[in-house]
């Protein structure tokens, strides 16, 4: 199994900090925000990582790029090297790919495509700026559940209040014999609350089957005039199954600063 990363948004929610440090590297504990995705996606099955960036992000590409000096300078620091290694090791599973111009979300997916080509297994997407905290990682009950589908493809779901739901892309579906488990029918990128279907917002991981990019390819700008995979994945779903499923895991948006403090309270109590 693939996975994408989409970290080359330009990060508005937090400027200034993220005019240079990109909001993917802030530290979570005592590793980047995007290590904790990584090491996700990992757990969940897949070989191969591709993070789409910018020519402005390049930090990131630094960080996933081993630079010998360090086991130099970290010589009498067994506890950083080791860090550091754990870090070197994962980046022999990343590829890089260059978003010129934030166009979207989708818009970014779709630069990783000419990397995946041939690709038949769903493709994993993990947004760089969500992380999410869960006795079982997400993206593995993910994969879990698609296996048992027949490969469907899987969106991850989480149920949000009233007030929020015009924010999200909301999902329409039928609840399968698992009832974390929805068979959409529907959905609808930022609905008013009259508009919305559920309560149930599109959020943060997706399972997609490679066919996404030559639906993505076809997408016109749509909300805010940004290219949007929930889009792409609504006339997915007219073409294959796609399941919603409800993750019991808690979602944390570290692209503001809000939603960073609250990430560094739940993790500093958890994992880090
Ligand atoms: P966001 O919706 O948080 O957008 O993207 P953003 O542009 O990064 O941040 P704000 O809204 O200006 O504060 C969710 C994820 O998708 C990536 C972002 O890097 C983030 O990890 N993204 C978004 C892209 O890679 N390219 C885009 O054009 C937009």
């Amino acid at each position: 199994m693939k996975a994408i990363i989409p970290a080359a948004g330009h990060g508005t929610r937090f400027f200034p900090a993220s005019k240079v440090i990109p909001k993917e590297l802030l530290p979570v504990g005592r590793k980047p925000a995007i290590q904790w995705i990584v090491e996700e996606a990992l757990e969940a099955g897949v070989d191969e990582v591709i993070i789409v960036t910018s020519p402005e992000k390049s930090l990131l590409r630094r960080y996933f790029t081993e630079e010998p000096i360090w086991y130099e300078r970290l010589q009498n620091k067994a506890e950083a090297k080791a860090a550091l290694e754990e870090v070197d090791l994962l980046s022999k599973r990343i590829r890089f790919v260059e978003q010129a111009e934030q166009l979207g979300l989708g818009h970014a997916v779709l630069q990783a495509a000419p990397l995946l080509k041939g690709e038949d297994e769903p493709i994993l997407i993990l947004l760089g700026d969500a992380l999410v905290l869960s006795s079982t990682p997400c993206a593995c009950e993910m994969a879990e559940i698609s296996r048992e589908n027949n490969g469907a493809s899987v969106v991850g779901l989480e149920q949000v209040p009233d007030e929020k739901v015009s924010r999200y892309g909301i999902v329409a579906g039928k609840k399968l014999e698992n009832p974390n488990v929805l068979k959409l029918t529907g959905l609808i990128e930022k609905p008013s609350l009259e508009e919305a279907p559920s309560n149930l917002a599109i959020a943060g991981r997706y399972l997609l089957h490679p066919r996404i990019f030559k639906l993505l390819e076809n997408t016109h700008a749509g909300h805010g005039g940004e290219i949007q995979l929930t889009d792409a994945i609504s006339s997915l779903l007219q073409e294959i199954p796609v399941l919603g499923f409800q993750y019991p895991g808690k979602r944390y948006d570290i692209g503001n600063p809000q939603g960073y403090l609250e990430t560094l309270n739940a993790f500093a109590g958890s994992k880090s």
